[in-house]
């Protein structure tokens, strides 16, 4: 039987987001339906808003969640109703060469669920990131459900479903970074902070946090930065080039996605270092570097996406941490919200105002 929700519609480029009833079929082969308990309002919501992502209005819009699996479709054997499960953006296929290769991020035939959610009207809505979770019930493949200890609260365990790991993959995971080692993270949003305390995690001696916000760096502070850097006062290259002993660091994290932070994380980095890039340019932005300095610098550049997680094997893994203490992801929630209130939730990231609202159903 079909059942009908309430949910967070985007309907139209530009238009405010609202409430309507949406209607959640019943799972089918390799489907679950998902009782939404907590859902993260994520950058990548408002560009769906905003049409940047897609023209392919209506969209159900919220993909950073928690929740209880309700029911589950034929063949499904991972999860069963009752499991406490944070959604995943896709359900890899296992078989791809991506996925053959121990990169099943870059899968190329991701399993997620058909789009069959609809409005009362019969019109067919794309679910974010095929997830749709501001939403009290949704509908994903059961692939991309993954179960993590219940002991967790549903608010902090659906940060892992984008952004905060995203930040933590960025550096556990893409930049490998280690014991000892010094990194610099440039911008301290939700996803550089979550780098900083990936960081921290793994073990790193100098964690220097870089943005052009005192608010931001005071929080990227808790979270594990040793040092700060207004770069807005100060040249962000020179001061983390001084603060490794004139060298630059091990691991540059750039989590803004602009042209001068990514040559800003380019030079910060010491001969051979690493530079991970996680912040999302938009398509007209370009970089100019001389190639003697690309040769020159030796080590690597690399994009990290999603954290290059694998969701079955780091989401369980980082709630363990935070429930023994180690990590401190309720941190990352600023603030909890109803349903309604996405739109001025929107409003307040846009001011950088919150690490995350969470929507909590
Ligand atoms: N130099 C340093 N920091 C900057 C600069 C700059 N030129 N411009 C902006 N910032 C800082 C902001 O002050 C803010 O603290 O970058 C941070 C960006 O944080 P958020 O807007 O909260 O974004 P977040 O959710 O952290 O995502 C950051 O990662 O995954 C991507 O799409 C995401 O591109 C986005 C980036
Ligand atoms: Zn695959
Ligand atoms: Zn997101």
């Amino acid at each position: 039987m079909a059942q009908e929700v309430r949910g967070v519609i985007a309907p139209g480029k530009d238009e405010p987001v609202r409430i309507e009833t949406v209607v959640v079929p019943d799972p089918g082969p390799g489907e679950a339906v998902v009782r939404v308990q907590a859902c993260g309002v994520c950058h990548t919501d408002l560009h769906y808003k905003q049409g940047g992502i897609s023209d392919d209005f209506p969209f159900l819009l919220g993909h950073e969640a928690a929740g209880v699996v309700e029911s589950v479709g034929d063949g499904v054997t991972d999860v069963e109703p009752g499991d406490f499960v944070i959604l995943n953006w896709r359900a890899v296929c296992g078989k791809c060469r991506a996925c053959l290769r121990g990169r099943p991020w870059y899968c190329f035939d991701t399993h997620n669920a058909r789009q069959r959610m609809t409005l009362t009207d019969g019109t067919e809505l794309s679910p974010a990131l095929g997830i749709g979770a501001f939403a009290e019930k949704t509908l994903v493949a059961a692939g991309q459900c993954t179960k993590v200890d219940p002991a967790v609260s549903a608010q902090v365990a659906g940060l892992l479903g984008c952004g905060v790991m995203a930040g933590i993959g960025a550096a556990i995971n893409t930049g490998n970074v280690g014991r000892g080692d010094s990194v610099a993270v440039i911008g301290c949003g939700g996803v550089g902070d979550a780098a900083v305390a990936g960081s921290r995690l793994a073990g790193a001696a100098k964690i220097i946090a870089v943005d052009i916000d005192d608010r931001k760096l005071e929080t990227a502070r808790s979270m594990g930065a040793t040092h700060t850097v207004n770069s807005r006062e100060t040249d962000p290259v020179e001061a983390i080039r001084e603060l490794t002993g004139g060298f630059g660091a091990d691991v540059v994290i750039e989590a803004v996605g602009r042209p001068e932070t990514y040559r800003q994380a380019f030079y910060a980095r010491d001969l051979a270092g690493t530079v991970v890039l996680v912040g999302v340019p938009t398509p007209e932005m370009k970089l100019e570097l001389p190639l003697l300095d690309v040769f020159g610098r030796g080590g690597s550049l690399k994009s990290s996406w999603y954290g290059d997680c694998l969701p079955s094997r780091d989401f369980p893994m980082l709630i363990d941490l935070h429930l023994q203490e180690r990590l401190d992801l309720a941190a990352f929630v600023t603030e909890t919200i109803r349903l309604d209130e996405v739109e001025k939730a929107f409003e307040r990231m846009h001011r950088g105002d919150v690490l995350r609202s969470v929507v909590v159903l």
